[in-house]
């Protein structure tokens, strides 16, 4: 069987450049290991910058983000036990959208769908060859799918990277992990607030007007099992509480569990006509919500490429690929690690801690300081459109 783009993966990388190829006119299929349930109900970060709602609208599957989606106007950051607020509509006249991550997943799957596309789930033994002609082929199920380019949009734990030619990878651990809960209760907060104590980093992030979304930072080596909901609510009331009596909703937990934190970039993000997009290539800590918002971005950059080598047959932008999306990447790389630093506890290093105090003092003092945080925050502009025609 012959397709014009085989895609591994339908996280929302997969899934929006199958859609941003059909607005172009180009053909893709998508094959996913896990089922349709599965994927649209991963929790995962809730931030949409500016340019992803805009690129998400512009290419009409923006509805349910416009009727359900939050727009804020800024965030607070809490340190010392005070509130100070970044407002990014003053400092660089953008705002944010709080919207789940499944929720752009679910839409993208019901207009691909829609649209007649060729999704296919549960597909776990999928294997990628051809790579040193210009028809790659992807296998799975017994079936050689051969194709112009093959995409590898298969995450952290995919099977694409590791065919790239010449790949090095640069990385980071951190010494600790974020707990994440959903509960059912209205948000303590108009706005997101990103709080540092002496106990550690917490976020106080929503999903709609009646579910929370919170996180605390633990030990790296954390285990769930030593953290009773007593002992989740009680620290998040220690962590999040400020001067000006700040009072946190409880209700019943609907999800728990602990995230591991790190920085990731493999490069190249291309080896003949496969490449790789999002946490296939790339993953960053989710302090600043950078993960998907960084994907999509990648995404726009490649169907551009990719329209422009299949409709015209050029292949400067399909060769400059990796080093156009990778300017963004580490740019997104560098806010995620300095958010990161900024805003967690260290404990064995004061000097750390006395430069994150220090750097918090600065946003809350500087308007400079503030806007750099609020220009990366809402999302740094894109270098192209996402359409090569
Ligand atoms: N075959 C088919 N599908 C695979 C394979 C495989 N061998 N390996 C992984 N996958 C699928 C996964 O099941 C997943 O659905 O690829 C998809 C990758 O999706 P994501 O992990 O969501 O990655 P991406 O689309 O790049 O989105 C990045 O996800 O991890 C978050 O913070 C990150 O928000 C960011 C976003
Ligand atoms: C979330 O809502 O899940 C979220 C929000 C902001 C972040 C990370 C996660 O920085």
């Amino acid at each position: 069987m012959r397709t014009q783009v085989a895609i591994v993966g339908a996280g929302p990388a997969g899934l929006l450049l199958s859609h941003l190829l059909h607005l172009q006119g180009i053909e893709s299929v998508v094959l996913e290991r896990r089922d349709r349930d599965y994927v649209e109900s991963r929790v995962r970060a809730g931030v949409l910058e500016h340019g992803t709602v805009e690129m998400l609208r512009e290419t009409g599957v923006g509805a349910r983000m416009d009727a359900e989606g939050m727009v804020h106007e800024g965030t607070i950051l809490r340190f010392d036990h005070h509130s100070h607020r970044v407002d990014f509509r003053e400092l660089v006249d953008r705002t944010i959208t709080v919207y789940g991550q499944q929720e752009v997943v679910k839409d993208l799957i019901a207009r691909r769908l829609a649209d007649g596309a060729d999704l296919r789930f549960e597909v776990d033994d999928v294997a990628i060859g051809g790579l040193d002609t210009d028809r790659p082929t992807v296998t799975a199920g017994g079936e050689t799918l051969s194709a112009d380019v093959v995409v590898g949009a298969d995450g952290f734990h995919g099977i694409s990277r590791e065919h790239l030619k010449g790949l090095e990878t640069v990385d980071r651990t951190y010494a600790f992990s974020w707990l994440g809960i959903l509960a059912e209760a209205p948000p303590s907060t108009a706005e997101l607030v990103y709080a540092r104590h002496e106990n550690g980093f917490a976020l106080h992030s929503m999903r709609s007007p009646s579910i929370t979304r919170m996180y605390l930072q633990v030990p790296a080596d954390e285990v769930l099992a030593d953290w009773s909901d007593d002992r989740i609510w009680s620290e998040l009331h220690t962590r999040l509480a400020d001067d000006d009596g700040f009072t946190l909703t409880e209700g019943p937990l609907l999800d728990k569990g602990i995230t591991p934190m790190r920085s990731f970039v493999a490069t190249p993000m291309q080896t003949g006509r496969l490449v790789t997009c999002g946490d296939a290539a790339h993953i960053v800590p989710p302090t600043g919500a950078k993960g998907m918002n960084l994907a999509l971005a990648d995404v726009r950059v490649l169907s551009h490429a990719i329209g422009g080598l299949l409709t015209d047959g050029r292949e400067d932008l399909f060769e400059a690929y990796t080093d156009t999306a990778l300017r963004r990447v580490w740019r997104a790389t560098w806010f995620s690690w300095w958010m990161t630093s900024m805003l967690h506890v260290q404990g064995d290093d004061p000097f750390a801690d006395r430069l994150a105090l220090a750097q918090l003092a600065q946003v809350a003092a500087s308007r400079p300081a503030a806007a750099m945080l609020a220009e990366s925050y809402t999302g740094l502009p894109y270098e192209q459109g996402w359409s090569y025609r």
